[in-house]
């Protein structure tokens, strides 16, 4: 096994190499506006992306930013289907490595193929989740994918990112924010929501609101540590009592997501 002497083997794993070195390459420190007192993603705080770097936005033709996303690899980006599925192929952006939308920080690529799964057709109804390869490599550390519902456990602190709206029907952030939210039992979800769904859906939240995801951070990250637990998906207004906001449950689809991931690099071989 270790004498592999096809040329072409040793090709790919010297690329291999290289692009894994590239990912771990320190990325240059962008100069962070010091955060102050601006609002919140809801009731949350202005992120670094150094410390997120697999937090990523989708932008459309106009180059507007009305979704999240989350590295799964250096070429594949993890969103809602919704977001996939709001704009065509070839519009759609990923933009990664820029915490401040008004900024050209990071990198700006374009997609080569989308995978929603065939089951899809309304976030309330679950399985909303796709897989956006991207037409070249991104040099930012991707997530972690969950090996077990260890994270899932009611309480857990949970993390969610986003450039989306900072209140109910407010404006959206120019900044990436964070907010704290804890993992939501599915008793306590389905007791919200008539439609949840523990297989393909997982809330959190706290029982009082105030603190949430909001409309342009659906396909964003909600993290436990560096692992994806969930994509923001939907929910009743933001922030509101006794509405959490709900995800997709990750670990459902990681399988597919990883499959996914794979198959996207192998056009670069
Ligand atoms: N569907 C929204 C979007 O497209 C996300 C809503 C999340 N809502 C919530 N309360 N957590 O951006």
């Amino acid at each position: 096994m270790a004498k592999h002497r096809r040329r072409d083997r040793k090709f790919r794993l010297a690329l291999t190499a290289a692009i894994a070195a590239a990912a771990f390459l320190p990325v240059a420190a962008v100069a962070m506006p010091s955060s102050g007192a601006r609002p919140n993603i809801v009731g949350g705080t202005e992120a670094s992306i150094g410390s997120y770097p697999y937090a990523v936005y989708l932008t459309d033709k106009n180059g507007n930013q009305f979704c999240g996303g989350v590295l799964v690899s250096s070429t594949a980006v993890a969103t809602a289907a919704h977001c996939a599925k709001a704009v065509q192929r070839s519009d759609l952006r990923v933009v990664a490595g820029r915490q401040d939308k008004r900024t050209n920080d990071g990198k700006v690529v374009p997609v080569r193929e989308v995978w929603v799964p065939d089951s899809f057709s309304d976030p309330g109804k679950g399985d909303d989740v796709a897989v956006l390869k991207l037409a070249q490599s991104l040099p930012y550390r991707p997530v972690n994918l969950p090996a077990d519902d260890s994270p899932y456990a009611e309480g857990t602190q949970a993390t969610v990112l986003g450039w989306g709206r900072t209140a109910d029907g407010g404006a959206r952030s120019d900044y990436l924010r964070k907010a704290d939210v804890p993992v939501v039992s599915d008793a306590g979800c389905g007791a919200s929501y008539s439609n949840y769904d523990s297989r393909s859906m997982v809330c959190a939240g706290y029982p009082q609101g105030q603190v949430d995801a909001c409309q342009g951070d659906s396909g964003g990250p909600l993290v436990v540590g560096d692992t994806l637990i969930g994509l923001v998906s939907w929910g009743d207004g933001c922030a509101r009592p006794g509405k959490p906001g709900v995800y997709t449950r990750v670990l459902t689809y990681a399988g597919e997501i990883r499959s996914e991931a794979e198959s996207s690099r192998l056009v670069f071989w």
